[in-house]
C-alpha cells in the first residue's frame, strides 16, 4: 500500500456523473493554468485588464506563470482564517483571485466592490463545494487532476454567464506529457494490485509528465482520456469519504503532542482537501516527512515558499512547518489508522 501521491488509474464509471459544473457552458483545458493563462491572455487583450491580486499564500509556480502573462498585486492570506478582501486598494477594472485554500473557506464577502472589479475563483482543492457549486463569480476555474484520478486537466466556467474563451487545440507536447502521466497512473495501479514493477519507472513517468506541464510552450487543450472522463466518477461520494476519513484522522492526531491540526474548527458543509498538521518547525517537519516517506506514506509541502521579502513571515513560516497528509477517496478508516500510528511513532524519534 502507498498513502499520498498521484493518482492510480481509476475505471470511470459508463455513465455521466451530473455536477454542479457540467450544468453550465464551461471550457476544458489541459492543465489548470491553461484555463487561467487563456482567459488572462485574451482579457489582457480585449478588455484591457491591467492588474490581477493574487493571494500571498498561493503556489509559486502558478504566481509566477501569472506574472508573466500580467502585472501582480499581493494582498495578505493567512492559511486558515477568512478571506478579507474589503479593505484591499483594488481599482475599478482590476482582478481579484481568490483561492479556497485547502478547500476549507467560505465565499468571502465582496459587496464593496460590486460591479466595480472582476471576480475569479479557483476552486482547485474542492470543484464541487458548496461555495464552487453557488459561485456567482466572474469566472471560476479548477485544476482536474488535484481530486480526481486523471493525467490532466483544467476547467473554466462563467457563473456570471460571461463569454468563456475558445479550448486551445491539443498540442502533441501535451499530449505526450498527459499520455507520460496516464502510463504512470496505469502502472501504479498495477503496482498496487501487486504487480512487479520498479517505483522508479512509475516515478519518473509521473515527473516526466509533470515537468511537460511546467515547461510547455504553449496552453493546450484536454487530453481525450480526461476529456471522456472527467465527470464519469462519483465526486460527491468520493467528498463524503473524504470528510469522514479527515474527522477520523484528525481526532486521532489532536490526542498527540509536539503537532498541531491546522484550522480543526471548520465551517459545516466544508470538505478539506487533506489533513494539514503543522510541526514546531522546519527541521521537525522535514524530519517527520523523511520517516513517514520510508513507510510509505507521501505527504506533500503546499506550498514551498522562498525564504525572501516576497513573502510574508508568518506564510514562510506555515509554509517551513506544514505537511498536507492524503485523506481521500483512495483510503479507509484503517488506512488512516496506520498513518496515526506512523504519525506517533514518527514523533516519538524525534
Ligand atoms: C490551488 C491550485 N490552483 C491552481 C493550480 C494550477 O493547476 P495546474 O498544475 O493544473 O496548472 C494548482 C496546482 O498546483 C493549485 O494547487
Amino acid at each position: 500500500m502507498e498513502y499520498g501521491s498521484d493518482f492510480h488509474w481509476i475505471e470511470p464509471n459508463q455513465e455521466l456523473v451530473s455536477n454542479c459544473i457540467s450544468k453550465n457552458p464551461y471550457t476544458l483545458f489541459g492543465i489548470g493554468r491553461f484555463a487561467i493563462g487563456s482567459l488572462i491572455s485574451q482579457m489582457v487583450k480585449e478588455a484591457g485588464w491591467k492588474r490581477i491580486w493574487m493571494p500571498s499564500y498561493f503556489c509559486p509556480l502558478i504566481t509566477a506563470y501569472i506574472k508573466s502573462l500580467i502585472s501582480v498585486s499581493s494582498y495578505p492570506i493567512i492559511p486558515g482564517k477568512e478571506i478579507k478582501v474589503s479593505d484591499l486598494l483594488i481599482k475599478q477594472g482590476e482582478v481579484l483571485f481568490v483561492n479556497n485554500l485547502f478547500g476549507i473557506n467560505q465565499k468571502p464577502d465582496y459587496s464593496v466592490y460590486q460591479g466595480k472589479i472582476t471576480v475569479i475563483e479557483d476552486h482547485t482543492h474542492d470543484p464541487y463545494s458548496d461555495w464552487s457549486c453557488t459561485s456567482q463569480a466572474d469566472w471560476c476555474f479548477a485544476s482536474l487532476r488535484k481530486t480526481i484520478p486523471l493525467p490532466d486537466g483544467g476547467v473554466l466556467w462563467s457563473p456570471a454567464g460571461h463569454t468563456l474563451p475558445d479550448a486551445p487545440d491539443l498540442t502533441i507536447e501535451h499530449r505526450l506529457s498527459s499520455l507520460s502521466k496516464f502510463s504512470a497512473m496505469l502502472a501504479k495501479e498495477r503496482y498496487l494490485n501487486g504487480k512487479i514493477i520498479l517505483k522508479q519507472l512509475i516515478r519518473d513517468l509521473f515527473i516526466s509528465g509533470e515537468n511537460g506541464y511546467n515547461n510547455a510552450s504553449e496552453n493546450s487543450g484536454i487530453s481525450a482520456i480526461s476529456r471522456h472522463s472527467w465527470n464519469h466518477f462519483p465526486v460527491q461520494k468520493w467528498r463524503t469519504v473524504r470528510k469522514h476519513n479527515y474527522h477520523y484522522l484528525a481526532r486521532l492526531l489532536k490526542k498527540l503532542d509536539g503537532l498541531e491540526i491546522f484550522c480543526n474548527n471548520h465551517i459545516k458543509n466544508v470538505v478539506p482537501f487533506s489533513v494539514v498538521i503543522l510541526l514546531k518547525d522546519s527541521k521537525s517537519r522535514d524530519s517527520i516527512r523523511k520517516t513517514l516517506i520510508s513507510k510509505n506514506i507521501y505527504p506533500s509541502v503546499l506550498w514551498d515558499l522562498a525564504e525572501d521579502e516576497h513573502n510574508l513571515p508568518e506564510n514562510i513560516k506555515f509554509s517551513q512547518r506544514m505537511l498536507s497528509i492524503h485523506c481521500d477517496m483512495r483510503y479507509s478508516r484503517r488506512d488512516m489508522d496506520y498513518i496515526y500510528e506512523q504519525i506517533k511513532s514518527a514523533l516519538t524519534k524525534m
